[in-house]
């Protein structure tokens, strides 16, 4: 029993170090991770290895990562001269400080241009099977690409983000160094900010530590929530590491949805009639940071969210006690940020293309 304690511990102290700027420790390995207390903060090694077995899997905490690319990736995830206007980021769309979103209904872009659908958070992207609401990016690495060129969006284009990092001797020196080339890329480019967005989970919610073994992290309700979301069969379409993420399917299993009936979602990529309104599953990691929710921002609420989905895909009206449980197991899912030392970047110079705002 003392060793079992010891590991739980340990497991402990690496959840903390991992909260750090840039999580560079390797956790402890799997066995210790399923080790943890009981209801009560007894021991109870049996309940853990069940739960092993659930839907959902804690967010893996084991990173190794190349630390000078996303420290690259970084200074691009916040550098406002890959926009045309020389004052748009990634960030200010998928905002570090509000869960990876704007929390707005759609986004503000180049000349205060609103795009067409919700921007969905960077947490936790890695964990998607596509990019996208319609998954017509197959990697962090191809989207990081669209949003600089996008018109509506950073209104660049990779000539012009190039040539503004190319000017700049620091920038030079920093992609040197990681990719061993003096002639910077906007693939290098993009690969930096994926390496970046690689790192930006959130483990250790409560629910994960419920996973883990530690019975006494969620409530009973919560959990009689988690039970509901199984019963209800909500956990088809969202398990995995996301909660989501790791499937298309369509809004409006049960009853079309009416509310947008212009985006068309996966069927602008495969031009099949069937694909007519399905959309990649999202995340539910830290969905209660991310209103307004579904891709239209249709809804603020959690609430009217999750009664949204008990209407349209499976055809049920839940009571208003078991959307209050589902809600509040939906809470549990908030993890831990990623904590950003927020990036100097180098000053532009004579050679820098000027930011343009027309
Ligand atoms: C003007 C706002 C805006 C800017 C700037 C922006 N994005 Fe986005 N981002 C969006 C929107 C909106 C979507 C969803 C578009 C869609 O699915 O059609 C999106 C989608 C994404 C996704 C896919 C997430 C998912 O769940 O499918 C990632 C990853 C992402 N952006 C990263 C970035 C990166 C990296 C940058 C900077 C290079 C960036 N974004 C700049 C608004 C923006
Ligand atoms: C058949 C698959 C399926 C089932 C079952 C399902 N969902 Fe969804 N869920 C989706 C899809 C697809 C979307 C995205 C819809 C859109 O915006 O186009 C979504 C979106 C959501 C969102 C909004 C996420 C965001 O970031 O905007 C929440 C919350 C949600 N689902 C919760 C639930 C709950 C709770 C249940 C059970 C009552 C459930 N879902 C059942 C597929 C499903």
């Amino acid at each position: 029993m003392k060793i079992i304690k010891l590991a739980a511990m340990t497991c402990l102290s690496v959840f903390v170090f991992v909260n750090g700027v840039i999580p560079t420790a390797t956790i402890a390995d799997e066995s210790q991770r399923q080790i943890g207390y009981g209801r009560g903060g007894r021991m109870q090694g049996g309940a853990v290895s069940e739960r092993s077995k659930e839907p959902i899997r804690p967010i893996p905490i084991s990173f190794d990562y190349d630390t000078a690319k996303i420290e690259l990736g970084k200074k691009l995830f916040f550098e406002p001269r890959l926009s045309k206007s020389g004052w748009i980021t990634c960030n200010s769309c998928h905002n570090l400080s509000t869960g990876g979103v704007d929390n707005l209904p759609t986004s503000i872009g180049h000349k205060w241009m609103l795009g067409p659908i919700n921007s969905p958070t960077v947490l936790n992207a890695k964990f998607n099977l596509a990019q996208f609401w319609d998954g017509r990016a197959k990697d962090l690495k191809e989207q990081a690409k669209g949003p600089i060129a996008n018109p509506m969006e950073m209104a660049s284009n990779h000539g012009l983000a190039v040539g503004v990092l190319q000017s700049i001797p620091a920038y030079v020196r920093w992609f040197k160094e990681v990719y061993k080339d003096e002639k910077i890329t906007i693939d290098n480019v993009a690969d930096a900010i994926a390496a970046f967005e690689e790192t930006l989970t959130t483990p250790n919610s409560r629910f994960d530590a419920w996973l883990n073994g530690y019975d006494d992290k969620i409530s009973e309700s919560e959990w009689q929530g988690y039970d509901l979301f199984k019963a209800k069969v909500c956990i088809t379409c969202h398990n995995g590491f996301g909660v989501g993420g790791n499937s298309f399917h369509k809004f409006g299993v049960a009853k079309p949805y009416d509310k947008d009936t212009q985006t068309l979602g996966r069927y602008n990529v495969t031009k099949d009639e069937k694909d007519k309104y399905v959309f990649k599953v999202p995340l539910l990691r830290n969905i209660e940071l991310t209103a307004p929710y579904f891709h239209d921002a249709s809804v603020w609420s959690l609430r009217e969210a999750v009664n949204t989905m008990a209407e349209y895909q499976l055809g049920v009206a839940l009571t208003d006690d078991e959307t209050d449980k589902i809600v509040a197991f939906l809470r549990t899912l908030t993890g831990d940020q990623p904590s950003i030392l927020f990036p100097i970047l180098p000053p532009s110079n004579e050679n820098t293309p000027k930011p343009n705002r027309n």
